[in-house]
């Protein structure tokens, strides 16, 4: 039994070795013996070209370039890692063996988003003067054109009309592509990717399929099913909002009045985040479902995507705010050299956000205890202990 395990395992590192040598050859490295060396693996001799030695920069400037260049590797990673995340939410169905994948690719983007944002202070060693010894030299090259961050908020589903102060990425490189080439290429891969659905919207398609009170997307009564569950739950909301204004009993007339005033309003954005132009939307529904039966084993993977898009929002957002801090400190207020504001704009583009729906379901939720009860809990795997 162990000689025959032993075996097996040899025949499998054997085949393993096979497949390297195999694929280090059709990279084009040193690898006719498949004996390749760190350097060639990873192309380290061009790699190590590309930071502009031979214009005899100084180490201020190399240190700018390095920083950039590792933000475009990294870009690199999280276009990859946001496809292969769309194309597993772009099945219908979704096989929900293929959620946890999904998850970690997710969870990944966040990382090397939190990863960034720690290398914004290796940039804050260069000080305002040491960057105003070379800043001329930029012209009017800025990270503005890095077509890489455009290409994954498109991927993310950033949309023009949100983007601040009229900004369309578009225009920008139609611009540059005037001047063929590599510029050109970029431009057709932007369009392409603008035209592709978002990550954005193909999760909002798959939570629109979510169970709801244990009816499914297709079932022959869903619409009524959703439609009580919605009503129950704007019910409750509006119950903790006037409980709420029973508990200042101390408020003057006035105080009272600009509190009903707030809680009115807060039910009417609820009611139009779940019923929008009159009909119930089956996505914030099913949203609103998860968020608010979070607990239920059959819904623990969908909370953990809706957590993970979450977090990797949040995280950029943090990335997005620290670029402009470290902006701030090295040049002011001045303007950017691709022409926008600078830090304005900068601290303007933290405040996007393009999972909209995720963020504002939960103003919404109300306490476990107040929430409709749960029908059909078996379905979700729940039982209670008797
Ligand atoms: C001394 C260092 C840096 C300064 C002073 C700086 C400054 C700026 C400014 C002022 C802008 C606004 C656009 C403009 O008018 O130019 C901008 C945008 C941008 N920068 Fe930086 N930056 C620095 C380093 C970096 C690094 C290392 C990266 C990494 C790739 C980067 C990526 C970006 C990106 C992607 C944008 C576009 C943001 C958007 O439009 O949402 N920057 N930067």
């Amino acid at each position: 039994m162990h000689r025959n395990e032993s075996g097996v395992l040899v025949v499998l590192i054997q085949r393993q070795r096979f497949k390297w040598t195999a694929s280090c050859e059709a990279m084009g490295g040193n690898g006719e013996s498949g004996n390749w060396t760190y350097g060639d693996y990873l192309r380290l001799h061009e790699l190590l070209e590309l930071q502009g030695d031979e214009r005899g920069i100084s180490a201020d400037e190399m240190h700018f370039i390095i920083v950039h260049q590792t933000f475009e590797l990294w870009f690199k990673q999280i276009i990859r890692e946001l496809s292969e995340t769309r194309e597993i939410l772009d099945q219908v169905p979704v096989p929900e063996d293929d959620i946890p994948r999904a998850v970690s690719h997710l969870e990944r983007t966040t990382e090397i988003f939190r990863l960034m944002a720690n290398q914004w202070t290796v940039l804050e060693t260069l000080t305002p003067q040491g960057f105003l010894a070379f800043r001329d030299g930029l012209g009017t090259a800025s990270g503005f054109e890095s077509f890489q961050m455009r290409e994954f908020e498109a991927l993310l589903g950033l949309e023009t009309e949100d983007r601040m102060f009229g900004m369309d990425p578009i225009k920008t490189f139609r611009k540059l592509s005037e001047r063929g080439g590599k510029d050109e290429e970029v431009l057709k891969r932007l369009e392409e990717q603008m035209q592709k659905s978002s990550l954005f919207e193909s999760l909002i398609k798959w939570i629109e399929r979510t169970p709801i009170m244990g009816s499914s997307f297709d079932g022959d009564d869903d619409k009524d099913v959703v439609r009580a569950y919605v009503e129950a739950h704007l019910e409750s909301h509006l119950k903790m909002g006037q409980d709420a204004l029973e508990r200042m009993s101390d408020l003057d007339t006035e105080g009272a009045d600009r509190m009903r005033e707030r809680i009115d309003s807060s039910h009417q954005s609820a009611v139009s985040f779940l019923i929008p132009d009159g009909e119930i939307s089956r996505s914030r529904a099913g949203l609103l479902f998860i968020e608010s039966y979070r607990e239920l084993p059959l819904l623990t993977w969908p909370r953990k995507l809706i957590d993970a898009f979450v977090e990797l929002e949040e995280s950029m957002a943090k990335w997005r705010h620290d670029h402009a801090r470290m902006v701030e400190r090295i040049i002011g207020k001045r303007t950017g050299t691709g022409g926008t504001s600078g830090v304005d704009y900068l601290d303007a583009t933290a405040r996007y956000r393009i999972f909209k729906d995720l963020w504002e379901v939960r103003t919404i939720l109300v306490k476990p205890q107040n929430r409709p009860d749960l029908i059909n809990a078996e379905f979700y795997g729940y039982t209670v202990d008797s």
